[in-house]
C-alpha cells in the first residue's frame, strides 16, 4: 500500500470524526465574501452540524444559528449566541415558553400552529420576531427524501392558506426547498416566491431562504448568487435576506477515520470489516444512498481485487462498496472516509453498542486536538 492510501495519523484514536481547521476556514471565507458583497446574513443550520467546540471559529463569520428543536435552541444560546432563528415542523406546547426565552426569530410551519401559539406569544410580550414557512412550490431536488416541496408535503404553507393579508404579528417568511443546489436554483426559488407570495412581500421584514445553498462547492457560481441576491434586494430593499446553510459551511472540511479489523474473503470479493458503521455513523450513505469517497481508494477496473466496506453493526445491509486499492488492505490499516462533517455526528447513533467515534480537530499546525471520546457510560446513559 502506498503512503497516500495508508494513512497513519497515529495520534488520532480510531474511529474518529476529524474536523480540518484549514478547510473550515476556507469555507468560512466564502461566506465572508458573500456577506460582504450581497445584502445577506448567513446563519449556521445546527441540524447539519452542531459541533460546538468549533463555534468560536464559525462565530467570527456567521451572524447566528438556526435551530429546529428546543435542545438545538438551547445549544445555540449556550454555545453560539448572536441571532437564533428557530423553525420546527411542529412545536410542542410545553417547549414554547423556553424556546421564547432563547429565540430571536421563530417560524411556524402551518397556520394551525400559528393560531395555536400566537395568542400566547402576544400575551407574553417577548421580543421574538415571528414568521411563517412558505412552500415556494419549486424544488430542484430529485431525491424525495430531501425534497420539501413534494406533492402533499407537510413542510411549508401554500399561499391560499394564508388569506389575503398576513395575520397580525407575522414579520417574515422562511422558504427551504434546496439541497446541495446551485445559484440558478436560488434564482428560480426567488422568482417562485415573487410569483406565489408577491402580494405579501410588502408586508414582511425578513426572508430566510433556508439551506441547501452549496456555495463552497468548487462549481458554485458565487458571483451569480451575489447578483441574484442584490437584484432581489433592489426590488425589495425593506426585506432583510437571510440564508441558513448547514452542509455548505462544513462541506469537505473533515473525515471519519476508521480501522480495518478483519478481512473476509468470499467468492467474488473481500469484506473489509471496519470499526465504523454506516447505519450508526454515516447514515446518509444508506438513506440517500451514496458511496462515500475513501482516500486512496478508486473505482473498480477490470481485474481489480474488490473490497467491500463492512460496517461494525449486525445489520445485514450495513456495508458500502465496492472499491479498489492500489495495494492490498491489511488488518490494522487506517481508512479515511472523506467529507464526513455534515449530517454525520448529528445523526449518529449507538445502535448495537458499536464504539462511538471520537471527535477532534486537525489544527492549522498539523497537530491533532482530541475534543471528545465516548465510553460505555455514554451508551448506557441514553438507555435509562
Ligand atoms: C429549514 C431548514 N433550514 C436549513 C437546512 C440546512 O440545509 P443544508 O444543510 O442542505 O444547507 C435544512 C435542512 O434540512 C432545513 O430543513
Amino acid at each position: 500500500m502506498t503512503q497516500s492510501s495508508k494513512v497513519a495519523f497515529t495520534t488520532i484514536p480510531s474511529p474518529c470524526f476529524v474536523l480540518d481547521q484549514v478547510r473550515l476556514e476556507q469555507n468560512l471565507a466564502v461566506f465572508e465574501r458573500v456577506q460582504q458583497e450581497a445584502p445577506i446574513k448567513v446563519l449556521l443550520a445546527l441540524k447539519a452540524f452542531s459541533l460546538f467546540h468549533s463555534f468560536p471559529l464559525v462565530q467570527r463569520t456567521l451572524h447566528g444559528a438556526s435551530a429546529s428543536s428546543l435542545w438545538e435552541v438551547q445549544l445555540a444560546r449556550e454555545k453560539f449566541g448572536k441571532e437564533i432563528h428557530v423553525y420546527s415542523p411542529a412545536y410542542r406546547h410545553e417547549d414554547m415558553p423556553s424556546i421564547l426565552t432563547y429565540a430571536s426569530h421563530l417560524t411556524f410551519n402551518s397556520m394551525s400552529q400559528w393560531e395555536r401559539f400566537y395568542p400566547f406569544i402576544e400575551r407574553s410580550h417577548c421580543q421574538v420576531s415571528l414568521g411563517l414557512r412558505i412552500n415556494p412550490q419549486y424544488s430542484p431536488v430529485k431525491t424525495m427524501l430531501y425534497n420539501p416541496c413534494q406533492p402533499n408535503t407537510r413542510l411549508g404553507i401554500l399561499p391560499e392558506y394564508i388569506g389575503d393579508r398576513l395575520p397580525k404579528g407575522v414579520e417574515g417568511f422562511l422558504s427551504h426547498n434546496l439541497c446541495e443546489s446551485d445559484s440558478y436554483a436560488l434564482e428560480k426559488t426567488l422568482s417562485h416566491i415573487e410569483y406565489f407570495f408577491g402580494h405579501f412581500l410588502s408586508q414582511i421584514k425578513w426572508l430566510n431562504l433556508g439551506g441547501g445553498h452549496l456555495m463552497t462547492h468548487q462549481s458554485y457560481d458565487i458571483a451569480h448568487a451575489i447578483d441574484v441576491l442584490c437584484a432581489f434586494h433592489n426590488r425589495y430593499p425593506h426585506i432583510e435576506l437571510i440564508l441558513e446553510p448547514g452542509s455548505a459551511i462544513v462541506w469537505e472540511t473533515g473525515f471519519l477515520l476508521a480501522t480495518v479489523q478483519d478481512l473476509i474473503p468470499t467468492s467474488d470479493l473481500t469484506h473489509a470489516m471496519l470499526d465504523v458503521s454506516f447505519t450508526a455513523h454515516m447514515p446518509d450513505c444508506l438513506e440517500m444512498p451514496y458511496k462515500p469517497v475513501i482516500r486512496g481508494a478508486r473505482e473498480l477496473e477490470e481485474g481489480d481485487k474488490v473490497y467491500r466496506m463492512g460496517g461494525s453493526s449486525c445489520l445485514a445491509g450495513d456495508f458500502i462498496g465496492d472499491y479498489a486499492f492500489c495495494d492490498d488492505l491489511s488488518i490494522g490499516d487506517r481508512l479515511i472516509f472523506e467529507d464526513m462533517m455534515h449530517y454525520t455526528m448529528v445523526k449518529s447513533t449507538m445502535f448495537n453498542g458499536v464504539v462511538h467515534p471520537s471527535i477532534g480537530l486537525l489544527k492549522k499546525d498539523g497537530t491533532f486536538e482530541l475534543w471528545r471520546q465516548f465510553s460505555y457510560e455514554d451508551y448506557r446513559a441514553r438507555l435509562g
